[in-house]
């Protein structure tokens, strides 16, 4: 068989997700910071955001979404890409890829790298995992897309934090979804987001961002549709990346003004999870693809999701995928479940005292994680992490 044919169905075979133990309500941000609650609740559409202790970070994340489809749906078999997207990396130098190749007991032949370009990262990543598989059918690669969100105290970003790790195996005769081969990219250099290495929080221009976003979407689909000869009424259902969920009703609403009425319903399907996990950065739209496949009261084998998605700086790219016949039998619904109704909600004081900076050397205090994974201490310089038995 030629290995670069065409027939060749690539896509997402297995597809899971993790956030904090811990999140906060955020009529509890909206009282200390002296807001009108209709503001975060209606006004932005976020509810909770997750919040994160120190102990967890986008490696002990990232590592519990893998294991969830490693070990529900997949072996480590034959995975020789693993590719570690996030924007909130712990070393400027190390790629974080490593530990979570150790710490999944991945092969010594599995190539691994990190991944930067903010939210867009994840996108970059499947794309070159799908490029990988295409020439190495046999073989398999592993996305693993981790962030958290962290805003300056008393600003505006502040109700738009967040956090959150997907991970997808990307395979030839995918389970979940085939990968369409085309796809609509705008690049535009732009100062709307960006952390500059001395700072811990992000700078950005909330208002100028969200143009961007807008500017980048209505872009994107022009290319898109012109690239694959498709229109409009061939899209089934959309995904978005989510930094909040107004964000995305707006821009739908800009973009696809005279789509179907049924579509509103499958965005607020597609942003359940992000409305109480605020934003994950790379990871938020393979979240928002979750979220839409677990609690749509829909069958949708067979349609095509257009899925966008935007990283600061800027790039947008918006592309499609083909849900398979009985994809819902691999999804991980229970299990998200189960995280999401765990989690325990957390007070101002602890709030604050988790925004910190994190200690950079000696002891970290612990809490409960998601995982039996965490970062116990630093050393050095070195992170220490430690599995809890
Ligand atoms: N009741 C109901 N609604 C209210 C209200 C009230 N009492 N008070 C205000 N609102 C509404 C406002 O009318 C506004 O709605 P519209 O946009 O529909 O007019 C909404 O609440 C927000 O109010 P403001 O515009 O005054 O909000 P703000 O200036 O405080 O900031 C923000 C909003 C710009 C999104 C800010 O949260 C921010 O900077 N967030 C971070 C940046 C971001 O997420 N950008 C998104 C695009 S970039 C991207 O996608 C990459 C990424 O992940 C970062």
């Amino acid at each position: 068989m030629n290995k670069f044919s065409t027939d060749i169905k690539i896509g997402i075979d297995s597809i899971g997700f993790s956030t904090s133990k811990y999140f906060m309500d955020l009529k509890t941000l909206a009282k200390n910071r002296n807001v009108n609650l209709e503001k975060y609740y209606s006004g932005i559409g976020q509810k909770f955001i997750s919040v994160f202790p120190h102990n967890e970070d986008t490696i002990t994340i990232g590592f519990d979404a893998a294991n969830k489809i490693l070990t529900k749906y997949n072996s480590t078999d034959n995975i020789k890409l693993l590719l570690f997207a996030t924007e909130t990396g712990i070393d400027q130098s190390k790629s974080g890829a490593v530990y979570l190749h150790k710490f999944l007991n991945l092969s010594s032949d599995c190539r691994v790298i990190e991944l930067k370009h903010a939210c867009y990262a994840a996108t970059a990543a499947l794309n070159f995992a799908k490029n990988f598989v295409l020439a190495n059918p046999e073989q398999k690669a592993l996305v693993v897309a981790s962030d958290i969100a962290k805003y300056e105290m008393h600003s505006v970003g502040e109700p738009t934090q967040g956090g959150g790790a997907v991970a997808f195996l990307i395979s030839q005769n995918p389970r979940i979804a085939v990968i369409e081969p085309f796809s609509g990219v705008y690049t535009n250099e732009v100062m709307d987001f960006w952390r500059p290495n001395f700072k811990k929080e992000p700078i950005v221009f909330g208002q100028l961002s969200a143009q961007c976003y807008i500017s980048a979407l209505k872009k994107c689909t022009e290319s898109y549709f012109k690239s694959s000869s498709l229109t409009i009424k061939d899209i089934d259902l959309y995904c978005y990346h989510s930094p909040f969920p107004k964000m995305v009703y707006k821009a739908h609403e800009r973009v696809f003004e005279n789509s179907e009425s049924t579509c509103r319903q499958f965005l607020d399907d597609s942003l359940c999870y992000s409305k109480i996990i605020g934003n994950s950065y790379t990871a938020s739209l393979y979240i928002s693809l979750c979220s839409l496949l677990e609690n749509a009261n829909a069958n949708f084998a067979n349609k095509r999701v257009g899925l966008f998605s935007y990283g600061s700086g800027s790039i947008g790219e918006f592309f499609s995928i083909v849900l398979k016949d009985g994809y819902s039998n691999f999804l991980l619904k229970n299990q998200h479940d189960f995280l999401l109704s765990n989690r325990q909600e957390v007070d101002f004081e602890t709030y604050c005292n988790f925004h910190k900076d994190e200690i950079i050397d000696g002891d970290i205090e612990q809490f409960c994680t998601v995982s039996n994974l965490t970062l116990k201490m630093i050393k050095n310089g070195a992170r220490v992490y430690e599995f809890i038995k």
